[in-house]
């Protein structure tokens, strides 16, 4: 069964950047693209238990604060050491004027 919980309003996240999402004692990423587009992942790093929205985004790539270890937002996959682990990710949509993600 599909869940939506509303996250934000989009000009909540600038464009190539993200905020931090906390919800029923979870903690969530949620991302703007440079093209608009918003993405959603878990908001811890998968090395340590660092908040990725510490981070810096740089294209569609988070990096985590504490070892400079890289994900793809869109897909959850590490792409640079020490983050070998992907980060698990959630759907998303813009309804009327909030940004919701999906939890199942
Ligand atoms: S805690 Fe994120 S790369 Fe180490």
């Amino acid at each position: 069964m599909s869940n939506w919980i509303d996250a934000c309003a989009p000009d909540d996240i600038e464009p190539e950047d993200l905020i931090r999402f906390d919800h029923a004692g979870r903690s969530f990423a949620i991302y703007r693209s440079p093209e608009g587009e918003f993405f959603c992942t878990d908001g811890f790093c998968t090395h340590e238990s660092v908040h990725l929205a510490d981070g810096l985004v740089m294209d569609h790539v988070i990096e985590c604060p504490k070892h400079n270890g890289q994900f793809d937002y869109r897909t959850g996959e590490a792409v640079r050491p020490p983050a070998c682990k992907n980060l698990r990710i959630y759907a998303t949509r813009v309804e009327g004027d909030r940004v919701q993600i999906e939890l199942s």
